[in-house]
């Protein structure tokens, strides 16, 4: 989909969808807002009589469909409710924008033109961004494995943006291309995460991400079990010791050739079980498919490393990714194995079901001991207590470092990718201490099941600032909404690139 900005009229404009946001109008009577009233005026009325039936007011989610005589080039007209106009906001166009593209692609409406207004509380390049994210996340589609029926749906392939004053247009597009970039990046790591577990195992997923690398100017590094064996990574070989798809680290560079804030690297590690049955601590089979998205974390890293790359972000960062397949077998390690990592330290495994913390072990020492990051921070569908404790609405938020923690939680609230803050006490690293062994990968029982995983996770950060995010709840999704269809997510992406570009003013 190409997302375009420009000041032509939209009453003159040959498209297949005229979208018209509207903010809340006070009653039936009351002034249409100028390019409403144009409107109105081309098509004799109409409009006025919408408003005047009380089916449309400009309440948010409100819609209505036009079709017009050929009084204006457009096959289409839709007008879609903003709500309050103070209220608008950049999620408020992410929907709006999502909501039109779904409106187009079940219409076979290949062309749409957005009709913009101005916002008080917003500037054009953040319009243009937030109505790009929309665009292109809401066209999202995971197909590939649906033979084409009698009518393939719709695609929209024009995205276009009519602001009402040509600076307004220029100064939007920057932030078009932007929204474009991240949205897709975001799609990327959706297509990851929705990939079943047969055809993405380790191996597949370190292809993908290289070849990710390859078209984008990313250098990639793979770490094979042979590889994993010298570096003595005995905590990612236990968890993938159960399958024939055997485990990966997978390294991801970005490097500008003009970097701010010089030798400072900024890791980011993703959980990449590419399926989890849970091994010989086996998970019930109800729902137990989900678990091809548990390698979302990793999904969230390949497609920010793919925008920092686009967007020539101008810091050296980094993505590392554990990749494992969890499974029961003659090879599985078992309940009271006891492991040793990379980094030395001796894992007492009670459940093989908490495999996620295991592998991160490695990848959180390997980002440690190869690159000297600055700061770490790492997603993982780590806990069901996440899901338990925060639901759908928001990612688990913990770390070492309550400036890092504070600088992510603004990043995800400022994305509308919530994170919110969960405890990390020195109760919950006791409760992961090991009597055979230097830790064990479960907690208390159920008892702060997110907290006790973090801290198992502490233990591998060490003294590096580090932040995780349990992005259980939100990775994937059976509820749609205007630009989320059923399936992954892809959460994270735009939440790390917004870090990244408040990076300059985060003092550790
Ligand atoms: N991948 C799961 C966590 C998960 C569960 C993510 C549900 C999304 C939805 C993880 O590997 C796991 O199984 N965790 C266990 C840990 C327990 C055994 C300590 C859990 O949450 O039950
Ligand atoms: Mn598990
Ligand atoms: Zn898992």
């Amino acid at each position: 989909m190409l997302v375009t900005a420009d000041a032509r009229n939209p009453l003159e404009t040959r498209t297949d969808l005229l979208v018209v946001p509207v903010p809340a109008l006070d009653g039936p009577q009351s002034r249409l807002p100028s390019r409403l009233a144009l409107l109105d005026r081309a098509l004799d009325g109409r409009v006025r009589n919408i408003v005047e039936s009380g089916d449309f007011r400009g309440k948010k989610q409100q819609r209505a469909l036009l079709y017009p005589n050929g009084e204006v080039p457009a096959k289409r007209v839709l007008l879609v409710g903003l709500g309050p106009e103070g209220g608008v906001d950049a999620e408020v166009l992410r929907s709006v924008a999502g909501d039109a593209v779904k409106e187009a692609m079940s219409r076979h409406a290949a062309k749409v033109t957005v009709a913009v207004p101005g916002f008080r509380r917003m500037k054009p390049p953040g319009v243009g961004q937030a109505l790009a994210e929309g665009a292109v996340l809401g066209g999202y589609r995971f197909d590939e494995y649906k033979n084409p029926g009698e009518e393939p749906p719709g695609q929209v392939a024009a995205f276009q943006l009519s602001f009402e004053r040509a600076p307004d247009a220029r100064a939007a597009r920057g932030g078009a291309r932007k929204g474009s970039i991240l949205a897709e990046s975001q799609n990327v790591a959706r297509d990851l995460s929705n990939q079943p577990g047969n055809a993405l195992p380790p191996a597949g997923l370190a292809r993908e991400a290289q070849k990710v690398a390859r078209e984008v100017g990313l250098r990639a590094k793979v770490l094979g079990p042979a590889d994993l064996k010298k570096q003595k990574m005995g905590a990612i070989l236990a968890v993938g010791g159960g399958s024939h798809n055997s485990p990966r680290m997978i390294a991801l560079e970005h490097k500008p050739k003009r970097a701010t804030r010089k030798g400072e690297t900024i890791c980011f590690v993703g959980k990449g079980v590419t399926f989890d049955s849970g091994g010989i601590s086996i998970k019930p089979a109800a729902a137990m498919d989900e678990m091809k998205h548990d390698m979302s974390g990793a999904a969230t890293v390949v497609g920010a490393l793919r925008a920092c790359a686009l967007l020539n972000v101008p810091h050296h960062v980094v993505g590392i990714i554990g990749a494992a397949e969890n499974l029961p077998s003659a090879t599985a390690y078992r309940p009271g194995d006891v492991v040793t990592a990379a980094s030395g330290q001796t894992i007492e495994v009670l459940n093989t079901d908490a495999e996620g913390r295991v592998v991160l072990a490695d990848a959180l020492h390997y980002a440690r001991t190869q690159y000297s990051p600055k700061v770490i921070i790492d997603f993982a569908t780590l806990t069901g207590a996440c899901v338990v404790a925060l639901g759908r609405w928001a990612s688990g938020l913990f770390g070492n470092n309550d400036k890092l923690v504070e600088a992510v939680r603004r990043a995800g609230a400022e994305s509308a990718e919530i994170a919110w803050p969960l405890p990390l006490f020195d109760g919950h690293k006791r409760a992961v201490k090991s009597e055979v062994a230097d830790l064990k990968n479960t907690g208390a029982g159920r008892e702060a099941g997110s907290s006790t995983a973090a801290a198992f996770l502490a233990a591998f950060a060490g003294d590096v600032p580090w932040v995780h995010l349990d992005i259980a709840g939100t990775a994937w999704t059976s509820r749609p909404s205007s630009y989320q269809p059923r399936g992954a997510t892809g959460v994270g992406v735009r939440l790390l690139l917004q870090l990244l570009d408040s990076w300059k003013s985060v003092r550790l």
